[in-house]
């Protein structure tokens, strides 16, 4: 059984906790607002709010619902657009008409679901977070200029919104119907688990699962992991930072902590999906995956980073993320293991990070190639340094052999040119719809520099660009 709140109404439900929330709402409660587009997470139609307690306040994420299983919305409240309507147009859906930001209307909702996700934030806003906002939605017809100049009026209609009393501030000005200031009291009531169940299979956010294996899903038994305390959660205990397995990557990318330990934190997860995805992707996800082009997984690499298993014996194995993969989508890991936390030593103040990805349109594409490099550099000499490769072999890579050559050495265009042919001995990459061997290969050379311009342009710049 799971509980939740569909718009207004409380729902209690038999029906499969891995059915889709989309198909729950289309074909179980007739709620044909949410549109099915391509059902792999790509095109934002099927876009829904979910909305979660914490800390005593709601807070609203947008996500694709015909990924995510029904499992993962217990105890929480979901609004379709439906749930949005009212008599008059909102301010949202009077933009959009006003601006002319819809023709044939397919992917309306979708956008005013993700315009509407953003009034609900309980933070400062600006016009630059509202247009990534929806970044996860395409429109085929209209021409993104219209709908630009929407979000323009939304962001100007939010200048003067009350951030202490936001749903007030909201119901008052007809952004959201009156029943949302009732939703707080009402998720209290609910009963949901936060304990992990014993299904055979481990759910995330479902981004992979779904999309590849769409069809099993419904009647599968599952274990929702996102809905498991034990798995949430950063934290920072000396000078050694844990991240929860089940962290989503949008949780990664608003932790204090992090950001003040990465400061281009943002700019590099931004990289990463789209909003609705990010919202749900978890970091055990794109690990187990497995795909060589994981953009966590070489992010985390490059950190050293180690991961630690428990098992249904609640027993422990901790191993190093890079020795996670031993062959294309094969794992150092048992059947009845599954991730708990991450853990990784904080950078001190002469550690420098870098992340790079080169995908064929900036958001919403998984990269051809990637990279990430975490290098301590101590009066010029690399003290330390690890270095990390996606899209060039059957796993994401540690770049063992480039790095044991740069250890001791100057931190001069000498030794980086020469470490590049080192690098070019130890990837494997393959011709694919992503490019072919040479374009990859030459791909991760350039990144490899972008390392060395982003980190140090003082020394590098006029010698990369020469
Ligand atoms: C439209 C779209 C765009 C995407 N773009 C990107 C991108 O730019 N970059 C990128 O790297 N990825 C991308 N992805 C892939 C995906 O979103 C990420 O890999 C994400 O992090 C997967 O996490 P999840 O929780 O959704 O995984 P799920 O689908 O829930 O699970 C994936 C695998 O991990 C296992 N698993 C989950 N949690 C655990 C656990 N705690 N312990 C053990 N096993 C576990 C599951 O059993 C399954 O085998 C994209 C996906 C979509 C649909
Ligand atoms: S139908 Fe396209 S993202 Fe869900
Ligand atoms: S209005 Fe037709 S797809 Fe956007």
């Amino acid at each position: 059984m799971v509980s939740f709140i569909l718009n207004d109404k409380l729902i209690s439900t038999d029906s499969p906790q891995g059915m889709t929330l989309l198909d729950f709402v289309r074909h179980e409660k007739n709620l044909v607002g949410t549109k099915i587009g391509c059902r792999e997470g790509d095109c934002g139609a099927c876009t829904v709010l979910i909305g979660e307690l914490n800390d005593g306040k709601m807070e609203y994420n947008s996500v694709t619902s015909c990924i995510t299983p029904l499992g993962n919305v217990s105890g929480k409240h979901v609004v379709s657009i439906e749930g949005l309507n009212m008599t008059e147009l909102t301010p949202v859906q009077q933009a959009m008409v006003d601006e002319a930001g819809t023709q044939c209307g397919f992917c309306t909702v979708g956008f005013v679901v993700s315009f509407s996700g953003l009034c609900l934030s309980n933070k400062v806003i600006s016009y630059e977070d509202v247009i990534s906002g929806i970044d996860g939605n395409i429109c085929r017809c209209t021409g993104y200029k219209s709908i630009e100049r929407a979000a323009e009026r939304i962001y100007n209609n939010l200048k003067n919104k009350d951030l202490n009393n936001p749903v007030k501030w909201l119901v008052e000005q007809k952004f959201i119907p009156e029943y949302f200031a009732s939703i707080p009291e009402r998720i209290k009531n609910i009963e949901s688990s936060n304990e992990l169940m014993q299904g055979k299979i481990m759910v995330g956010g479902g981004t992979d699962l779904y999309v590849q294996k769409h069809d099993e899903m419904e009647d599968s038994e599952i274990s929702f992991v996102s809905n498991t305390k034990e798995f949430k959660g950063i934290r920072i205990d000396g000078n050694v930072c844990t991240i929860g397995s089940a962290s989503t990557v949008s949780e990664l990318m608003e932790s204090i902590e992090l950001k003040t330990l990465f400061p281009n934190l943002r700019k590099h997860l931004k990289l990463i999906s789209s909003t609705q995805i990010r919202n749900i992707g978890t970091l055990a996800g794109n690990f187990v995956n497995a795909s060589p082009i994981g953009d966590l997984t070489v992010f985390f690499i490059a950190l050293n980073s180690l991961i630690t298993f428990k098992n249904k014996a609640n027993v422990e194995r901790t191993i190093l993320l890079k020795d996670l993969y031993q062959g294309y989508k094969k794992l150092d890991k048992n059947e009845d293991e599954y991730i708990s936390y991450l853990q990784f030593t904080i950078p001190d103040s002469s550690t420098h990070f870098n992340f790079e990805k080169v995908s064929k349109r900036t958001h919403l594409d998984i990269a051809s190639v990637n990279t990430a490099v975490s290098i301590k550099i101590e009066a010029n000499i690399i003290c330390e340094i690890n270095l990390s490769a996606g899209g060039v072999g059957p796993i994401p890579l540690y770049l063992k052999n480039t790095c044991e050559f740069l250890k001791r050495k100057e931190l001069v265009m000498k030794n980086i040119t020469a470490a590049i042919e080192i690098m070019q001995k130890e990837i494997a990459p393959i011709s694919d719809a992503r490019g072919t061997e040479e374009y990859k290969r030459l791909l991760l050379r350039q990144l490899f520099f972008a390392h060395f311009l982003e980190l140090f342009p003082a020394t590098f710049n006029q010698e990369i660009l020469a």
